[in-house]
């Protein structure tokens, strides 16, 4: 086993094209989210950004690739098969591990299969159909290991009403999630969670955060995870969620999109997550690479040390 593993974490990307918005997807949702797109961050999410930073990110070879949700924007058929197209151009499904956001799985879908033909980069591997919780019926969570990590796939998007963002678990996924963190935790493996969604109470508005938060919370507290990541605030952020014996950090990142700054959120960035374990104990690296306002390129943006425990 190698003594680091480095995963990239890149999250609500915005990208796919807003192309075939015929009568049979139409409904108040879909053409509010339309008309918000391009009052706002149209000009704000741009493929060229997606392309720069894993440009950068290739020259790291991360043993890994985290996507958390958030590729799409208002859940049109051509959406998804522009995400599938760009998620088969970044790595084959053993490199690349997806989870929803709620613009991925965004309202009513006629005749499409929608998120389900990303299916192959959001299934457990041969190691994560071992665990005593295997994917529940919705293929969540899931659990695949890359090194001297077990990636945890959550999925936290549900169809919403207009003007809600809000998330859910869900008991039976919370339940399965309960069950393989509790059995992850003697695998010698750290415990990294993706999920799109901020977890913890109080992290986000009720319309935009998530509903079972405080279940979400009593679990990670109960089992422990050495890392949460997210995205769906579009900003980078560390709290850390303790209960018990056990303290989680949760680190949420800025759109891998963003060309411009729009309502006080940072540019695009992506993060290397580089999991040692030093005398027994998970050491936790996060280099933050971006751009910077001015700036002609990615550069280090910042670097962070996590001691879960
Ligand atoms: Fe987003
Ligand atoms: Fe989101």
């Amino acid at each position: 086993m190698p003594d680091a593993t480095v995963i990239a974490h890149i999250s609500d990307l915005h990208m796919t094209p807003l192309a075939g918005f015929t009568p049979r997807h139409w409904n108040v949702k879909r053409t509010l989210g339309l008309l918000n797109w391009h009052r706002g961050r149209k000009a704000v999410h741009r493929r060229e950004i997606v392309d720069v930073l894993v440009d950068d990110m290739r020259a790291f070879a991360p043993d890994h690739i985290a996507v958390t949700g958030d590729l799409c924007n208002i859940g049109l058929p051509a959406e998804y098969e522009a995400a599938l197209v760009w998620l088969e151009a970044l790595g084959d499904p053993g490199l690349v591990s997806v989870v929803p956001g709620n613009h991925d799985i965004y309202t009513r879908l006629r005749s499409h299969g929608g998120v389900e033909t990303w299916r192959p980069y959001m299934r457990a591997d041969e190691f994560g159909e071992t665990l005593a919780a295997p994917p529940g019926r919705r293929g969540f969570p899931y659990v695949r290991r890359v090194g001297n990590v077990a990636l945890v796939g959550v999925n936290s998007a549900i169809e919403t009403r207009p003007f809600v963002s809000a998330g859910r678990v869900g008991e039976e996924q919370l339940a399965r999630l309960a069950t393989l963190l509790e059995n992850l935790g003697s695998s010698g493996l750290a415990r990294v969670v993706m999920i799109h969604h901020p977890p913890l109470p109080g992290q986000a508005s009720a319309n935009r955060g998530m509903a079972d938060a405080h279940a979400v919370e009593a679990v990670l507290s109960r089992h422990g995870a050495e890392l949460v990541v997210h995205g769906h605030m579009h900003r980078d952020s560390l709290v850390w969620c303790e209960g018990g014996h056990v303290r989680v950090p949760i680190l949420g990142i800025a759109s891998g999109s963003a060309a411009h700054r729009h309502k006080g959120e940072p540019l695009g960035r992506y993060n290397l997550i580089r999991v040692r374990k030093d005398e027994g104990a998970w050491n936790i690296e996060v280099i933050g690479r971006g751009l910077t306002a001015g700036g002609t390129g990615v550069v280090e943006l910042d670097r962070l040390h996590l001691t879960p425990c």
